[in-house]
């Protein structure tokens, strides 16, 4: 694999793109052996490559599984009323691009990868990867329970595919507990939903992505490396 040397050392977590750019134009990378001038330099895993004379760790992407907490928004930077997610992660890290976003209120399964084809293949609808959802629903009526499995229309002429799951597991007076699970990612597509057929989703939390579900040893605001075999499991039928 050849990659831009900003990039490498980017993915490889030594901090973001401009501030490789910055170690780069101090003159404090080398590339076997060479100072490198030039940050879009290609360079491949077999070259040496450090920093202030440190020989940098060779991997070349990273894939992190997040239990997201509520108050923060999927989107790589803050905004005027949310923290994004990435603050969450220790400082420097890799340029991560999130796969599926989830709204600053929902909580659960969020992956970060380096890898635009991984997040890619998991949010294309053609690859048909499920994102299972608990939503805790106000005024649910049952008798609707079938036009999730045809498609509902969320908006004039936009109809959603059908779900692949869905199941009511527990009721508490008005609220319902629903395990629903879609294949694409529309802007807020569970709660348009829900409010398409007159409820409303007061909680919202992502449970699992393809075969891969949260590991619940993850706290709130928690994350880690995934495995390989764990990176299998987002492809695999659930
Ligand atoms: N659907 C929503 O409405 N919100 C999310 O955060 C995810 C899916």
């Amino acid at each position: 694999m050849v990659i831009r040397i900003d990039k490498y050392l980017s993915n490889a977590g030594y901090g973001t793109r401009k501030e490789i750019k910055k170690l780069i134009r101090q003159k404090r990378v080398t590339c076997g052996g060479k100072i490198v001038k030039d940050p879009a330099l290609k360079v491949e895993k077999a070259f040496e490559v450090t920093i202030d004379s440190e020989i940098v760790d060779l991997r070349i992407e990273s894939h992190i599984i997040m239990n997201k907490p509520s108050g923060y928004i999927s989107s790589n930077v803050s905004n005027a009323d949310y923290p994004s997610v990435l603050e969450l992660i220790a400082s420097p890290h890799p340029e991560y691009n999130i796969a599926g976003r989830l709204d600053a209120d929902t909580t659960g399964l969020l992956i970060l990868s380096t890898d635009g084809n991984l997040i890619h293949r998991i949010i294309s609808p053609k690859k048909e990867v499920q994102k299972l959802y608990y939503a805790e629903v106000s005024s649910f009526d049952k008798t609707k329970k079938e036009a999730f499995f045809k498609g509902i229309e969320i908006e004039t002429g936009v109809i959603t595919k059908p779900v692949r799951t869905f199941e009511i597991m527990e009721e508490k007076g008005d609220i319902s507990l629903i395990k629903i699970g879609i294949i694409e990612g529309k802007y807020h597509q569970v709660k348009r939903m829900f409010k398409a057929i007159g409820s409303e989703v007061v909680k919202l939390h992502r449970k699992a992505i393809g075969g891969l579900v949260l590991d619940e040893t993850l706290e709130s605001g928690e994350y880690r490396e995934l495995s390989e075999n764990e990176l299998g499991k987002i492809f695999e039928m659930e």
